[in-house]
């Protein structure tokens, strides 16, 4: 396996969302909102944009890395969509921060962080790059259907970022897809055309929770175990297991069938929400921040979502 993660960063924006505010538009309540899924604010975009929040964290995270914009080989951008069809986000961030090398975005859903390493891995690993910046970056805000009470109240938005170098912290990596428009769908970005005769599409998110629920316990279950066996790791040497953020319930039921203890697992969601892809490596960010994980640490991330797609690594930070 071929990187270290030498350098991380997050942004979000300005603006928080309680849980007592979206039940003044909403029939929905605080108590509902926590107990069922542990989320008690979000921030949420007002003037924000996708490609700003995504180089704040991307800057952030080369600063800490302490290299160059241009040492950059590769940047790699995971969002659910970008501000436009093209250019890519990948290429806007590329701009902004001064870099000069080859930007593209990738588009897995909640498990693009894991995608992300997963194509780095390959990247750095062929001797193809030395150095890459992978940014997540969300505004589920904007694809909400703000009058849906069982989607709206859990997403939020935000940006992670991290720094990966040849190195040797990588220590197992899997993603999976498993093609599925039932589940989970964040809507059509087309335009209408003339000509077209099929059926409507809904242009705001769509899921089927309890489904989701059962799909994504499986899969931690599943792919967790798989690369802890590939990397010949047990339970008691993992610090810390850092899993997408898309409810408390599911990290927790995971978490007990897995056997880790309450304090090697990482949890960020009563203050972000669920900010798909970004949710893993601002969380990441965080975490070292708070002093919470260090150098030398091993770490689990596992992460589920649309597609459907799933993925999981074991890497020492
Ligand atoms: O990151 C992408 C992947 N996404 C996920 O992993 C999400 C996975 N799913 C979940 O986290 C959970 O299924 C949800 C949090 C989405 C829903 O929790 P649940 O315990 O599965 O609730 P439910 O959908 O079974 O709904 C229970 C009740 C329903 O009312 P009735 O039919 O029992 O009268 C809903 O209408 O809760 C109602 N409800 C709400 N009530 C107050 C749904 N949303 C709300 C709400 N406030 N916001």
């Amino acid at each position: 396996m071929s990187f270290r993660i030498i350098g991380t960063g997050r942004a979000h924006p300005e603006y928080v969302l309680t849980n007592d505010k979206l039940s003044e538009f909403l029939d929905t309540d605080d108590e509902w909102i926590t107990t069922r899924t542990g989320i008690s604010t979000r921030y949420i975009a007002t003037d924000e944009t996708l490609t700003g929040i995504g180089t704040l964290a991307g800057k952030r995270a080369i600063e800490k890395a302490g290299i160059k914009p241009t040492d950059l080989d590769l940047i790699i951008c995971s969002t659910i969509r970008a501000e436009y069809a093209c250019p890519s986000m990948a290429c806007l961030v590329q701009r902004e921060i001064g870099a000069d090398c080859p930007a593209y975005d990738i588009n897995a859903a909640c498990t693009g962080f894991l995608y992300a390493l997963e194509m780095a891995d390959a990247f750095i690993a062929s001797g193809k790059a030395q150095n890459v910046l992978v940014i997540c970056a969300e505004l589920m805000s904007r694809h909400l259907d703000w009058a849906d009470r069982a989607t709206c109240v859990l997403f939020g938005d935000g940006a992670g970022a991290a720094v990966l170098q040849k190195g040797d912290g990588l220590k197992s990596i899997r993603v999976t897809a498993k093609g599925d428009d039932e589940l989970l769908v964040v809507g059509n970005p087309f335009c209408d055309s003339p000509f077209y005769t099929g059926p409507e599409r809904a242009p705001e998110v769509y899921m089927n929770g309890g489904e989701v629920f059962k799909f994504a316990v499986g899969a931690i279950l599943k792919d967790v175990r798989h690369v802890m066996k590939q990397a010949g790791v047990k339970q008691e040497d993992v610090k810390m297991m850092v899993p997408h953020q898309a409810n408390d319930r599911i990290i927790d039921f995971a978490r007990q069938k897995l056997g880790f203890r309450e304090d090697q697992v990482a949890s960020g969601i009563d203050h972000w929400g669920n900010t798909s892809s970004a949710s893993i490596p601002l969380l990441l960010d965080e975490l070292i921040e708070e002093g919470r994980i260090k150098t030398g640490d091993l770490l689990v991330m596992t992460a589920f979502g649309g597609g459907l797609t799933t993925g999981a690594c074991v890497i020492e930070l």
